[in-house]
């Protein structure tokens, strides 16, 4: 079974979590791609979406989904994004598609996050996935000495600007053993936007789809 199709199973999966007339979290990917298609394919009508990307908000709005600002909406009930790795306890990486800072603030205003993965994604340890952390493009360098005493190896994602006009650099070699400590350390380096380690506020149910079918945890 390919990948695609476990991403698919998740998102379908997703649906159930969703209420009408509410306004939703959208995070960003191929994976949540799946979700926002199945969303605008099925009856139920939301009020609209908080979109934690310029990807996400076109591709929204071409399904003729209002998008609203989260300063205009306060707290959010439900969000749906996918990971670039999750672990047993719902922690994740997130940062692929460069989205990070904006899906670590829809995360944190959200009652009830629900990632959707497909299998490849689990892992007992984080850190397989480089690390991405989104950098102030002035702070690169210093930001990357820093990632190197931390026991990583930073790699500039070079040609890549985020939506808030910032640089990523991707942390490759970590293992990831306490993620909460590894995410405070690294947003205390300054010059550091995000850390795309959701540890704190990690996920609240995850869904993993497979060839099997769907497993939700916890
Ligand atoms: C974007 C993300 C995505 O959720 C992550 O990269 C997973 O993407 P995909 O669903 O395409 O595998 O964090 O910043």
């Amino acid at each position: 079974m390919s990948n695609d199709a476990g991403k698919q199973r998740a998102a379908l999966a997703a649906l159930k979590y969703i209420e009408e007339d509410t306004i939703i979290g959208v995070g960003t990917g191929s994976t949540v791609n799946f979700f926002i298609d199945a969303l605008a394919a099925q009856k139920l009508r939301i009020r609209g979406a908080v979109s934690s990307s310029n990807a996400s908000t076109e591709r929204l709005r071409g399904h003729g989904i209002e998008i609203f600002e989260l300063n205009a909406v306060g707290d959010i009930d439900v969000y749906v994004d996918g990971a670039d790795e999750c672990d047993p306890h719902l922690r994740l990486i997130k940062g692929g598609g460069a989205a990070l800072t904006r899906e670590k603030i829809v995360a944190a205003a959200s009652q009830l996050f629900i990632c959707i993965v497909d299998e490849s994604k689990q892992v007992s340890v984080l850190g397989r996935f480089p690390l991405p952390v989104e950098v102030i493009p002035m702070a690169r360098s210093y930001v990357a000495r820093q990632l190197i005493k931390l026991g990583g190896q930073p790699v500039w994602r070079e040609g890549v600007i985020t939506d808030n006009g910032n640089l990523i650099l991707d942390v490759h070699g970590l293992s990831i053993v306490d993620p909460l400590r590894l995410e405070s350390q690294i947003n205390q380096i300054v010059g550091v936007v995000t850390v795309g380690l959701f540890a704190h506020r990690p996920a609240d149910v995850l869904i993993v789809g497979s060839a099997a079918g769907v497993k939700i945890l916890p």
